[in-house]
């Protein structure tokens, strides 16, 4: 059930523990997750590139374009939708569901 949300949300950190306009990769149910801090708001994405076998959080964080750039051949990738923006990437990666309480940043993963 693709765009079905797939498990309970999960807690990945504290909401200081990221600073505006870092990512982050995260292990979740055997899953690796690239969170990315923009202002306030959080997102999260698949952290491998739909393009080759490279981690997404490794790259920058573009804050005006809400989206995470991939280290390996630049591709962007849309931290709300998942959309791949730019070549060569042309597949979209995941886009999970986040919330941020008073606890910290939960995801909640989606299916591929
Ligand atoms: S591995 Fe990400 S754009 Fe090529």
């Amino acid at each position: 059930m693709s765009g079905e949300s797939a498990a309970d949300p999960v807690r990945l950190c504290g909401r200081g523990d990221l600073v505006a306009g870092e990512a982050r990769c995260f292990a979740v149910d055997g899953r690796r997750v690239a969170l990315a801090r923009i202002g306030e708001e959080f997102f999260a994405v698949d952290d491998t590139c739909s393009h080759a076998d490279f981690s997404l959080s490794e790259g920058d964080v573009d804050v005006d374009e809400c989206a995470l750039e991939c280290p390996a051949h630049g591709s962007l990738f849309d931290l709300r939708t998942g959309e791949a923006l730019t070549l060569p990437a042309v597949v979209p990666v995941v886009a999970h569901d986040v919330a941020v309480t008073g606890e910290g940043v939960f995801v909640t993963l989606r299916e591929r």
